[in-house]
């Protein structure tokens, strides 16, 4: 089953990273105007975890050494990041967040 809940929408506070941990996943999760996000909470850099980060706009900050990426495609944005982020498409239905393990973050999949 790659389908798998992650929380109420009301759970992810708008504009701040949410760490959630489903089976073996650790994710930050992104409220971001009317779209919900989903990526590795683990930095590809190094040991930064991107729910500790600083988001700006579609743009999270790893706290460990203030690269970025872009949460809605996983594109490392500021160096020393260089290894895409790990993105997952979000639906959400009745007010429930899930995503597919399996499948990447798709534009406009995961509108509120
Ligand atoms: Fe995230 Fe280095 S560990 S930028």
């Amino acid at each position: 089953m790659s389908r798998l809940f992650l929380c109420d929408v009301t759970e992810i506070a708008p504009g701040t990273p949410t760490k959630i941990e489903v089976e073996d996943l650790v994710l930050a999760v992104f409220k971001i105007e009317d779209a919900i996000y989903a990526i590795d909470d683990q930095c590809t850099h190094g040991p930064g975890s991107l729910s500790e980060g600083e988001l700006d706009g579609h743009y999270i900050e790893c706290d460990f050494h203030q690269g970025g990426f872009d949460v809605r495609t996983g594109e490392p944005v500021v160096p020393p990041c260089m290894i895409p982020i790990r993105t997952y498409e979000v639906t959400v239905e009745n007010g429930q967040v899930f995503i597919d393990r399996e499948r990447p973050a798709v534009a406009c999949a995961n509108k509120l």
